[in-house]
């Protein structure tokens, strides 16, 4: 394990909650070939050999069973980690860096109540983090990523992957038109590392945001290239997109109209100030499946 450490590097030892997650895997990793060894928490193992702390975020006894840690990376649902702050400082935290989410801007006043509950539980949360951190003298960062793809393994851009793999065409509701940023969870991790160490974002949230804005259909372009097939998305009205997500929602639970609705709008976001504090630099979407 390194040693206590100068300004731009990271307080050990660290621990990860939701070492799982998309982003957990590729951060493991990266730490670990920094020369660190970090712990990971989580209800199910991480890959690999990382030492493992079994542990339920929700379990009102979650404190007794924290590891000592000085860095926290948090990529669980921040809604769940106010309640354990208290107890990650008792283990000794100085620093947390904690992944909330660009949904809190875009999912507000989503049609859907399930969305916009999304959104409120973290604007919530991350008020609760900011404040809770700043009275107990906890070094913060919070790191709002917009769509994540990790090819094969996320709920976004792979989904689409395995519909077009499975029809061979993609509908849209209109043209498809609203604009795109998606992300790759390797670079969040390499993001989330970087700004740990970075004396300017502390105390800071920033929205992270992929290397290229692409419109939607652009991106499911990108995802039968990805999969070496010949781009055939099929645009519709959206009276008619919403009636097939309806069809489909007893074969996809997370089809919902709000899906389509949302083909058709900009959900942008800047990420100079990251690219400024911490090097932010994405790749641009060039999935590979
Ligand atoms: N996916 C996206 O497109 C997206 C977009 C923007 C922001 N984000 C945010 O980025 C972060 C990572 O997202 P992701 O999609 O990679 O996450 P994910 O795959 O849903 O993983 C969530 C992680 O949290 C852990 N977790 C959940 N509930 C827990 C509990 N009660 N106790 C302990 N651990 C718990 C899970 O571990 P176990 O299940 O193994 O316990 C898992 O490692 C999250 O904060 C998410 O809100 C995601």
């Amino acid at each position: 394990m390194l040693p206590m450490d100068s300004d731009n590097t990271l307080k050990t030892p660290i621990l990860v909650l939701g070492a799982t997650s998309l982003i957990g895997g590729h951060l493991m990793a990266r730490l670990a070939q920094e020369g660190f060894d970090p712990v990971a928490l989580s209800r199910r193992p991480p890959a690999g050999d990382a030492c493992w702390v079994d542990g339920d975020l929700t379990d009102p006894d979650i404190g007794q069973h924290l590891p000592p840690a000085a860095t926290v990376f948090a990529l669980s649902p921040i809604w769940l980690l106010p309640a354990v702050l208290p107890g990650l400082k008792a283990r000794g935290m100085v620093r947390l860096i904690a992944f909330s989410s660009t949904s809190r801007f875009t999912k507000v006043s989503s049609p859907e109540g399930g969305e916009r509950a999304v959104a409120q539980a973290l604007i919530d949360a991350e008020r609760a983090v900011e404040t809770w951190c700043a009275e107990n003298g906890v070094a913060w960062t919070i790191l709002r990523p917009t769509l994540i793809y990790d090819e094969g393994r996320d709920g976004n851009i792979s989904r689409i992957a395995r519909l077009v793999t499975r029809f061979h065409v993609m509908p849209l509701s209109g043209r498809g038109e609203g604009l795109r940023q998606p992300v790759h969870a390797a670079d969040l991790a390499v993001g989330a590392l970087a700004a740990a160490k970075a004396p300017a974002a502390r105390d800071q949230a920033y929205n992270l945001v992929g290397g290229e804005t692409l419109s939607y259909r652009v991106m499911v372009d990108r995802v039968f290239e990805g999969l070496g097939k010949t781009p055939r998305s099929l645009p519709m009205p959206p009276w008619l997109f919403a009636l097939l997500m309806r069809l489909a929602k007893p074969f996809y639970p997370g089809a919902t109209a709000a899906m389509g609705a949302r083909m058709g709008q900009d959900l942008t976001f800047d990420s100079s100030a990251a690219a400024r504090d911490f090097g932010w630099t994405p790749r641009a979407f060039h999935p590979r499946f």
